[in-house]
């Protein structure tokens, strides 16, 4: 199967390289960008980023394997990952999860018939003091019970926001700040 990534992509993956000395430090950035491009990291995207970085095939594909945030297959328009770790699983994951399997009708991993969501559960996000918390595209609601999330799907379903905060925005996971949850939903706490 033919694998090609936009001139856009590699021109910012080469200035990305040019602020390390080594270009195996961008492996991680190089795997956001073929996400970005594709939807999803298969076998192609792993050999493209070892060839960018100068990293084994299979070294970039335990990063992949290991880290949740990258996607092996296409999932929903906003992917769900609900924490189930020890704070977020004493204070109500399983609830969560319960909701969005009553209200989805689809099994974790699996994409809804209108294609919008999709979910799973994952390891600590590092939130653990809000717990209990889930990371939708790169943002993270956090102090959820089945009915905020309820709330929150009614809301994304509404306003299509954009969740995703990544290289195109410069800081490459810079989800991770939450920033997204004031600039994409100001200030409508659930
Ligand atoms: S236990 Fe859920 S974020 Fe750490």
């Amino acid at each position: 199967m033919s694998f090609s990534m936009s001139a856009e992509a590699s021109e910012r993956l080469q200035k990305l390289k040019e602020r390390y000395p080594d270009p195996k430090s961008t492996v991680m950035a190089a795997l956001y960008l073929v996400q970005e491009e594709h939807e999803e990291i298969t076998n192609e995207g792993v050999h493209w980023v070892s060839e960018q970085t100068g990293i084994s095939p299979v070294h970039v594909m335990e990063l992949v394997t290991f880290y949740t945030m990258y996607r092996r297959k296409k999932l929903g328009k906003y992917h769900v990952q609900v924490c189930r770790t020890l704070s977020c699983g004493l204070c109500g994951a399983k609830d969560l999860m319960s909701y969005l399997h009553e209200r989805l009708h689809v099994e974790p991993g699996e994409i809804t018939a209108d294609g919008i969501f999709s979910y799973e559960y994952v390891e600590c996000l590092g939130s653990c003091g809000t717990a209990p918390m889930c990371e939708i595209n790169d943002t993270y609601f956090e102090n959820l019970t089945p009915e905020k999330l309820k709330q929150l799907l009614d809301r994304i379903e509404r306003e299509k926001p954009d969740l995703s905060l990544s290289t195109k925005r410069d800081a490459i996971g810079s989800g991770l700040t939450g920033e997204g949850y004031s600039k994409v939903l100001g200030d409508k706490p659930l």
